[in-house]
């Protein structure tokens, strides 16, 4: 054998796994070779700066080394190589005060303007700390702002919007304390035809607030209230996380080490009960139009549609068009700190920008890299299913067996198509898509996020999972199934609902540690959903049919019906206020489990709390004055069932 050829083959080989172990992600570090690494944030006094008249600068710098080889950089590279878990250490973010920090580090052309000057200055500093304590030079990459004292003492004149909703606000409590009193003076008699007056009387949202939820006998729907508020519980602790990871850790180490965790996975991979959501709205869309099948009532297609769509819309559109509204304006007025601008008056920006999106329901599928109000995601495509959900109940009308079927295999075919769309763009699930530089940029330019996550057709398997367990829960009742009886489904039903949370806990795992392998990640992107809705779907499939368990029971609780109503009014407000509460933070953020609790509940109670008078002065007056104006518009009809509730609270 020719030795020449012999050596370059090894020495290839040999490159070749050198190259390799190059590339090679980190997974562990010792604490002494983490805390070795340059902290990733840091924020400079800044109350104190701006009573020194200083300016305050925040921005992102990236790193590289000053001469190689650099043993600390590759290190860092190479821990940061495992971005699904770790930040990117050679991308640093600080907030200084200049010149307090760096006097020393002013450049020296004055003549450029004045914020070329600010930019240069900070990146000087920046640069000059980090070589002379790791021999690294630091670029400033992005720069987020640098302020003077004064250039923002809330002097800036309200904008017309802004005055616009003050106005607006001030006519509400109008409207409601008038309405409050015809309430409480007229007589009975003389409410009688002007019901559309007390739309707005707050007694009278109240005791609606507290109405008890209705019963059927068949179908027991009284679980859906507990699950609805759970679920938003838990998607505001995924929140809560979320909204810290955004700003500056104090100790991005305890961050990144608890991230593996099952608690913390749990969390994180949480965001996967929006699908619970999905069920419940195309699942009760579904049972209504079905009841009324199982009645014989006429149901005209077209007239339905039109008339199911128009309600939705009227019962969704006030309380959130409201809070899209106050983002727009007065939100980045209600606070200052250092983070305020990056965080909150950056959003704000793109609500100014992008709130007739929100509007058409659009707002997912339009501008998708641009997040206002993120979590509103779900209300667009929520709509966008409710109206295919709609859709295929009336053409599936007359086919009661051939339903379950079509079905069937439409949900078969949507999983074969996300299959394949996850795996031809590389796309990641839920678990690794959080990954935390990704969460930094809200998922900007992230196809998994658009794609799977908040895409109607992402989501069709959680609403078509409903549609069909609607379908098949009208199959049993037509053949008077009584599903108690079998022991067998309901272990199974009653055991689904602790499969779903492992499945939430444990499913990540089979990707290992680190930047997934493209097929399972596929597969596990595509999978997710369908089969934490088809765990659910059995849970429900249980509890509607009085499938006894402890879970049914607290879920049933008559406690949870006021506050499933307010849980809208939440899940709008939870994320503004959250961001409000950390940007206006002075210092950085503590992010491990203790605090999580704390602000979790913190977070919750607020929202809740803020939820109310959305509810007592928006939501329900809308409700009660469509519902007056309908009324009026066509005189009541004898025909009408009585046990049917005039406007289904029940969806979310
Ligand atoms: C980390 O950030 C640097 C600089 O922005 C970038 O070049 C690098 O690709 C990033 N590393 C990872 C793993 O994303
Ligand atoms: C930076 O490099 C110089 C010259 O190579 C060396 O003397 C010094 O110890 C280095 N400093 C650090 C912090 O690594
Ligand atoms: C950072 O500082 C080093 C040494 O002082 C210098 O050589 C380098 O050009 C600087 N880099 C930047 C981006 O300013």
């Amino acid at each position: 054998m020719d030795p020449t050829r012999t050596l370059a083959a090894l020495a290839a080989l040999t490159l070749l796994a050198l190259a390799h172990a190059h590339t090679d992600a980190i997974l562990e570090l010792t604490d002494e070779q983490y805390y070795e690494m340059p902290r990733l944030f840091a924020l400079d006094e800044w109350a104190g700066c701006r009573a020194a008249r200083g300016v305050y600068c925040v921005g992102s710098f990236e790193l590289s080394p000053e001469r190689r080889p650099h043993a600390l950089y590759d290190v860092m590279q190479r821990y940061s190589a495992n971005w699904v878990d770790n930040f990117n250490h050679t991308r640093l973010h600080r907030g200084l005060c200049l010149p307090r920090s760096c006097a020393s580090h002013a450049p020296p052309a004055p003549h450029v303007p004045r914020a070329q000057h600010y930019a240069a200055w900070f990146e000087a500093c920046v640069n000059a700390s980090m070589s002379a304590a790791y021999n690294l030079s630091a670029q400033l990459s992005r720069l987020e702002y640098c302020a003077g004292a004064g250039a923002e003492d809330d002097v800036t004149p309200l904008s017309a919007s802004q005055r616009g909703f003050a106005g607006f606000v001030a006519a509400l409590l109008a409207l409601a304390a008038l309405s409050t009193a015809l309430d409480l003076t007229l007589s009975d008699h003389a409410k009688k035809g002007a019901e559309w007056t007390l739309a707005w009387s707050v007694p009278a949202c109240w005791r609606a607030l507290h109405a008890p939820p209705p019963r059927s006998a068949r179908t027991d729907l009284a679980s859906f209230d507990g699950l609805r508020v759970l679920t938003m519980l838990v998607v505001i602790v995924e929140h809560v996380c979320w909204i810290t990871t955004h700003t500056y850790l104090t100790d991005t180490r305890i961050y990144e080490e608890i991230r593996g965790g099952v608690d913390v996975v749990l969390m994180t991979n949480s965001t996967l009960v929006v699908q619970i959501f999905f069920i419940m709205s195309s699942f009760l869309l579904a049972h209504k139009l079905l009841q009324q099948r199982r009645r014989g009532e006429n149901v005209p297609p077209v007239a339905t549609f039109v008339s199911t769509m128009i309600n939705r819309i009227i019962r969704l559109s006030p309380s959130y068009w409201v809070v899209v509204w106050f983002a727009a304006s007065w939100w980045e007025r209600l606070g200052r700190g250092p983070m305020w601008a990056p965080l909150v008056a950056s959003e704000a920006a793109v609500c100014r920008r992008k709130w007739w999106t929100h509007l058409l329901y659009l707002n997912n599928i339009l501008y998708a890299d641009d997040k206002c109000l993120i979590q509103t995601w779900y209300l667009a495509a929520d709509l966008q299913l409710y109206a295919l959900c709609l859709l295929l109940t009336l053409l599936l009308w007359r086919w009661r067996r051939a339903a379950l079927l079509v079905l069937t295999a439409l949900l078969l075919a949507a999983l074969a198509l996300l299959f394949t769309l996850a795996y031809s763009w590389h796309l990641v699930p839920t678990l690794v898509m959080h990954s935390p530089e990704s969460v930094r940029v809200s998922y900007s330019g992230d196809m998994s996020f658009n794609l799977l996550y908040q895409s109607p057709l992402g989501n069709l398997p959680g609403a078509l999972a409903g549609l069909l367990l609607a379908h098949l829960h009208h199959a049993l009742l037509d053949n008077d199934v009584q599903l108690p009886k079998y022991k067998v489904f309901s272990c199974v039903s009653v055991w689904s609902v602790l499969l779903a949370a492992c499945w939430v806990g444990v499913s990540p795992r089979a990707l290992g540690r680190g930047p997934p392998a493209r097929l399972p990640a596929a597969a596990l992107a595509a999978l997710e959903r369908p089969i934490f809705s088809l765990f659910t779907c059995a849970a429900l499939l249980g509890a509607i049919n009085g499938v006894p368990s402890w879970v049914r029971r607290c879920l049933s609780w008559r406690g949870w019906a006021c506050w499933a109503r307010l849980s809208f009014g939440a899940l709008l407000l939870h994320m503004p206020i959250n961001k409000a509460l950390v940007a206006a933070r002075l210092m950085t953020s503590q992010l491990d489990r203790q605090t999580a609790i704390a602000e979790w509940f913190g977070v919750a109670a607020v929202s809740y709390l803020a939820a109310l008078p959305l509810a007592l002065l928006v939501e329900l007056p809308a409700q009660r004055l469509q519902r007056a104006l309908q009324t009026r518009a066509s005189p009541p009809r004898p025909a009408r069932p009585p046990h049917a509730p005039p406007a289904s609270k029940a969806d979310l």
